[in-house]
């Protein structure tokens, strides 16, 4: 069975800009637009870049700093090529400050 485990704290995650947190032994990004916070492999799909070593948020989609996929980041759909495959969504609840995830 999963549980939510506390990855983050809401105020420090700076507004539309991926931030790395660990999930079970997972890399994940987390993206805060405004009080809402989505979770999301922190791996592309096309060549395996990390989202946070330089990836930026456009509109709902999280943008690949290697190569520029992008991806929806409420369901993980691929958004501009190259990658064809979805990126991994997590759950997310926010409770207070603390940013909680479905490991
Ligand atoms: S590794 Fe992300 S688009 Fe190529």
């Amino acid at each position: 069975m999963t549980d939510f485990i506390r990855v983050a704290s809401l105020s420090e995650l700076p507004e539309r800009q991926p931030v790395r947190a660990d999930c079970n032994g997972t890399a994940i990004a987390l993206v805060r637009i405004g009080d809402q916070v989505h979770a999301v492999s922190d791996t592309c799909t096309h060549a395996e870049a990390s989202f946070c070593d330089g990836g930026h948020v456009e509109g709902d989609f999280i943008v690949c700093p290697l190569h520029f996929a992008s991806f929806r980041l409420t369901d993980g759909e691929a958004g501009d090529p190259p990658a064809d495959d979805p990126l991994q969504v997590f759950e997310v609840k926010v409770d207070g400050d603390d940013v909680l995830v479905r490991s």
